[in-house]
């Protein structure tokens, strides 16, 4: 079968395309011929070779969230999910490939009317902007800004939160055509990466925040007393090392600062919560972005994108 594995760390060049023998599933597992194969930000930190410490090797192969058809289970799987579409985790590795293995646990069958592009663009994603605003505990009519917003997660988070009564639902973005896009699903206020605009609401409830890197405080500032804070990416890199120190000048405000991985939400909830979205989704009530589906031996130019941050929405391959 034809697979995409991390040659050489580095630039997208490094990126290539091999021929592998058929993955076979292990107890517990299934095999999956690919539809769509999201491509994810942290496939792109894993090509680069940032990961290497955590066991990420040249020779790797990507992707972590797929969508297709169930053609073999392994010991202990009942053979009724053959023929099922599905998504699927693949445990950061495993994708990029016209054939892959997934967990049981780890499936969910698609349900009619919901596209693969469309399930790996939300997958993933959609549970993060989900559990997110839930450790904010956010309320309808609070005002709300989600940094980082043209990306997937914060494209599901801002159209929860609008559909949640949210009071404002402001997004950081770099450019007006973006901001254009953000208002058409649900944006009220469209600011640049700063937190500046026209109209920018002050003192805000909830940040949801997927960039993080030195402005961080500065966004912090933008919470009115008894704000919550919650960052659930790093896109921009790590936070001032002074960050600690900015969030105790604030004691007197009482904020809440934490953070979210999906990791840590039991997956039968991770699990409702996403079936809830893809049902959303399918119905039209949910709206997901493609920016581009492009042919699976186009991963390096899929992954030029998303270095030249281009990307709005989800990239996504195709076998
Ligand atoms: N918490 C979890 O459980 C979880 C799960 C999966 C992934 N993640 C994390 O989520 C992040 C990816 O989320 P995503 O796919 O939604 O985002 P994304 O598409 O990678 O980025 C979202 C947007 O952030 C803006 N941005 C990029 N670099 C920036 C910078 N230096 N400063 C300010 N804005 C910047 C860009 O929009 P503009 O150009 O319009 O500003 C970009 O489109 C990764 O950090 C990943 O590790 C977290």
């Amino acid at each position: 079968m034809k697979a995409v594995v991390i040659r050489k760390f580095g630039d997208p060049a490094g990126l290539e395309v091999r021929d592998l023998p058929e993955p076979v599933p292990a107890p517990g597992q299934v095999r999956i011929t690919t539809e769509a194969i999201g491509v994810g930000g942290v496939d792109a930190v894993i090509r680069r070779g940032a990961l290497a410490a955590y066991g990420f090797r040249e020779g790797h192969l990507l992707g972590s969230e797929v969508a297709g058809l169930v053609t073999a289970v392994g010991d202990g799987v009942d053979g009724s999910w053959v023929g099922r579409r599905v998504w699927a985790f693949t445990g950061l590795s495993g994708g990029y490939a016209e054939q892959t293995v997934a967990a049981v646990g780890d499936l969910l069958p698609l349900p009619d009317g919901l596209t693969g592009a469309d399930a790996v663009t939300l997958g993933g994603s959609g549970v993060v902007a989900h559990f997110a605003l839930e450790r904010a505990r956010f309320a309808p009519g609070e005002k709300v800004l989600l940094r980082g917003a043209a990306g997937s997660i914060g494209i599901t988070a801002l159209q929860l939160a609008a559909r949640g009564g949210a009071g404002a639902v402001a997004v950081t973005t770099s450019s007006a055509e973006r901001g254009t896009r953000l208002r058409e699903l649900g944006a009220t206020h469209v600011l640049d990466r700063s937190g500046d605009g026209p109209d920018a609401p002050v003192g805000f409830d909830v940040v949801i925040d997927v960039v993080a890197g030195p402005q961080l405080p500065l966004f912090l500032d933008k919470l009115k007393p008894n704000g919550r804070y919650v960052a659930v990416g790093v896109v921009g890199g790590q936070p001032p090392a002074d960050f600690g120190t900015h969030l105790m000048d604030a004691f007197r405000r009482s904020l809440s600062f934490s953070t979210l991985s999906t990791d840590t939400v039991p997956a039968p909830e991770r699990q409702a919560v996403r079936s809830s979205q893809f049902k959303a989704a399918a119905r039209g009530d949910l709206r997901t972005v493609v920016h581009a589906t492009l042919p699976l031996d186009q991963a390096e130019a899929a992954h030029r994108k998303m270095d030249a941050g281009t990307v709005f929405g989800r990239i996504v391959l195709t076998p």
